[in-house]
């Protein structure tokens, strides 16, 4: 099935930035354009000369360029410029992977599959402020369950309180947490300790119901 997946909080991922992410066992490069209206990227991590992880590389006139041999992607994803040899014009076949990705409720989304309807399971609060990304070692159906994603659903809204899942590699997973801006409802540094007591209630298999309804109560730390 086609889907959008949500794979980090976008304060992760600010102008100029670049971030490697995994994705169902796949290596993507998330990475922002330094412009002063900066477009988001979701490429294949990897480059196409000598295969160097474009996530070491870095982010320079709106182009994001290989940490090994310097050679530059633009927005389109084909490279525009080789230094070693600068008066080469760059054929359009030197390009890299990109995917589909947009952002949305806090979050950054990727299609690696040709995806188009968006936004994935529904709409949500426009207003939404990124809270923080934790790793889980656990698979994410109980995660998801324990989080309340319904299984067309890419995330669960409980009041302000976004919660959205991704699987990294199988039987790992990656929590995503936002929350509405300006909303009454718990403060980002007490969500994100609730956020690790979820994390440590699904890997060590306790019971899930009592966080979950520390959450839906508004009672947490
Ligand atoms: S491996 Fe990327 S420029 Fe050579």
């Amino acid at each position: 099935m086609k889907r959008w997946q949500p794979v980090s909080v976008l304060s992760d991922i600010r102008r100029g930035e670049v971030a490697g992410v995994r994705i169902g066992g796949r290596e993507v490069v998330l990475w922002r354009e330094d412009a002063p209206t900066p477009t988001l990227h979701a490429w294949e991590d990897r480059c196409p000369h000598r295969g160097m992880r474009l996530s070491f590389g870095f982010v320079r006139d709106d182009a994001l360029g290989c940490l090994y041999h310097g050679w530059q992607f633009g927005g389109t994803a084909r490279c525009r410029l080789i230094p070693a040899h600068p008066q080469v014009r760059v054929p359009a076949s030197i390009h890299v992977h990109a995917y589909g990705v947009r952002e949305h409720a806090g979050l950054a989304w990727v299609s690696m599959d040709g995806a188009e309807d968006f936004p994935a399971g529904g709409t949500g609060p426009d207003n939404v402020l990124p809270v923080r990304t934790l790793h889980v070692k656990a698979s994410v159906g109980p995660l998801r369950h324990a989080a309340g994603i319904a299984p067309d659903a890419g995330i669960a809204w409980h009041g302000p309180v976004g919660l959205a899942v991704h699987e990294p590699v199988a039987g790992q997973a990656m929590l995503h947490v936002v929350r509405v801006a300006d909303a009454d409802g718990p403060s980002s540094p007490a969500l994100s300790r609730w956020a690790e007591q979820l994390r440590d209630a699904v890997e060590s298999g306790a019971g899930i119901a009592p966080v979950m309804n520390g959450l839906i109560a508004g009672e947490m730390a």
